[in-house]
């Protein structure tokens, strides 16, 4: 699959990072793939400590192995959460960000999608990143100046067809990180990405590359799909000090999917 433009003009990997996330130890989920694995790498760049979990141990992230910490652990048990965030936290002496960024989709009609799989789709995206996120909240709290950010998706703004589950599980996910940013307030500042289409393996498995070529162009101001590291890069900006006086927002990062 390839998008229908060549890189933007402007391409994160040109970005100025150096200590913009110094001195921040940051659990990112989902990182052993796509967006995830983005924030994983851009943030280690910028010079913070990462925790990086997934269903299965991520592969080592580049630098010194002192930086960095693999997680396994399922989103979906709390207990294991737990363990994971309690790792995180022995092995950088505390925690002052968390990136919810493990998720799964569903593309079926919502008068076909089976109970199981609605079930899965509400348990990994909502419940999961409740959990990782309350289970990371002593060590916010304790660090002070501490960061949530919670990746939805444009579905959870304007939902397509075939997007029932996950569009429910992804405006929850909003809901929930707007509930949070006041709660947890002023110690935990709370806010939520929201992707267009990101040229990971999920947007691979959902789209033929003929699907998406003839449905991005009139869908998206910017005529292109995104990369993984232009979400990071927002990922960066609400997880470091240049965001301080922002939270419980929703920023739409979709090459203008979602305004008009
Ligand atoms: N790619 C897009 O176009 C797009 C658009 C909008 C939102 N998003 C959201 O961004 C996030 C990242 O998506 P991506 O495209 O990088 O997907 P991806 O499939 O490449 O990566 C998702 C990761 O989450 C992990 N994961 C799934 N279930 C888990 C569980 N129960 N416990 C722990 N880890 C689990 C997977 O193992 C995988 O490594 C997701 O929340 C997704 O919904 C993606």
């Amino acid at each position: 699959m390839t998008s229908n433009t060549s890189h933007p003009p402007f391409h994160p990997a040109d970005a100025q990072l150096s200590g913009r996330l110094a001195g921040r130890r940051v659990l990112v989920t989902g990182a052993a793939s796509g967006i995830g694995r983005a924030i994983a790498e851009l943030f280690l760049r910028a010079g913070a400590q990462v925790a990086a979990l997934d269903l299965r141990r991520p592969a080592d992230l580049p630098g010194e192995a002192s930086r960095w910490l693999a997680c396994e652990a399922d989103i979906t048990d709390p207990q294991a959460v737990e363990r994971a965030v309690q790792q995180a936290a022995d092995k950088f002496g505390g925690l002052d960000g968390l990136v919810n960024a493990a998720g799964i989709a569903n593309t079926d009609w919502a008068d076909a999608v089976s109970l199981q799989d609605w079930k899965r789709v509400i348990d990994v995206n909502l419940t999961g990143t409740f959990n990782v996120c309350r289970a990371a909240l002593p060590a916010l709290r304790a660090a002070g100046a501490a960061t949530i950010v919670n990746l939805s998706s444009g579905q959870g703004l304007q939902p397509f067809k075939q997007r029932s589950a996950y569009a429910a599980s992804k405006a929850g996910v909003i809901a929930f990180s707007k509930s949070i940013a006041m709660e947890w307030a002023p110690l935990v500042r709370v806010n939520t990405i929201c992707p267009g289409a990101v040229d990971t393996p999920m947007v691979r498995g959902g789209y033929s590359a003929d699907a998406l070529r003839a449905q991005v162009g009139p869908r998206y101001a910017l005529e292109r799909i995104g990369e993984p590291q232009e979400i990071a890069m927002a990922a960066l900006y609400l997880s470091s000090a240049e965001s301080s006086f922002v939270t419980g927002i929703v920023l739409a990062v979709d090459g203008g999917r979602s305004y008009h």
